[in-house]
């Protein structure tokens, strides 16, 4: 008999890994989705959000995929080396490696409504969770990277709205464009960002 003339495509993540931090909600819940539905393998991030975790998961799981949700407050760096063996020990469950191909360093917090509400604390935190937490989650990423791995570090050029509500346009010339992946970015939904609310 005949072999047939082509192939099913397998997806194109397919084999592929991806640790997707902040997958509980918004934009993380919908990146997460997207690369299970294209075949990778998702470790997904939480840290007040458990069920909004589970739920990812089991979105994922519904339409075929695999995921599987990690506890991490990315507040405390020292969290992270202990999220990346957790993460190691799954993947290798699941895949029978423990490389990794994507890093989505997603994960963000709103900070505080306007100037005048920030706290030295609100500050440290805010910076911890979208400076300090993806140079450490890189720097653990490293020797787990597969060739043709790749970072993406997602973060907002802009301050929240109640803040830019209170502040005078500048002019035209000295406004900033964006500076990260999604900077100018909607609302997410697990549909997709940019669409509903998170
Ligand atoms: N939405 C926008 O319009 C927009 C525009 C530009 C850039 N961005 C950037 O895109 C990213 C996602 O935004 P989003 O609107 O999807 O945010 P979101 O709906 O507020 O979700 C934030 C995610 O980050 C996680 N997170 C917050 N604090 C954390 C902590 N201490 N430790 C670990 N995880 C923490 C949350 O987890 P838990 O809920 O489990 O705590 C949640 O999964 C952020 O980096 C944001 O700056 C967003």
């Amino acid at each position: 008999m005949s072999q047939p003339m082509y192939q099913p495509m397998s997806p194109p993540l397919s084999g592929k890994t991806a640790l997707v931090t902040g997958g509980s909600r918004g934009i993380g819940r919908s990146i997460a989705t997207r690369l299970a539905r294209e075949g990778a393998t998702v470790a997904l991030t939480c840290n007040a959000s458990r069920r909004g975790a589970e739920e990812t998961v089991a979105a994922v799981e519904r339409s075929g995929g695999s995921a599987f949700a990690l506890h991490a407050d990315l507040v405390d760096a020292k969290s992270i080396p202990d999220l990346f063996e957790q993460a190691d020990r799954e993947f290798l469950r699941r895949t029978g490696s423990d490389a990794l191909d994507l890093l989505i360093n997603n994960a963000g917090n709103a900070g505080w409504g306007g100037l005048m509400d920030a706290t030295p604390d609100s500050w440290d935190e805010m910076f911890a969770v979208h400076a300090r937490a993806p140079f450490f989650l890189v720097q653990s990423a490293l020797s787990r990277l597969a060739d043709g791995g790749r970072v993406v570090n997602i973060s907002s050029a802009l301050p929240p709205p109640a803040a830019r509500a209170s502040m005078p346009a500048p002019p035209a010339s000295r406004r900033p464009g964006p500076t990260g992946v999604l900077g100018s970015a909607g609302r997410a939904t697990p549909e997709g960002p940019g669409s509903g609310t998170a």
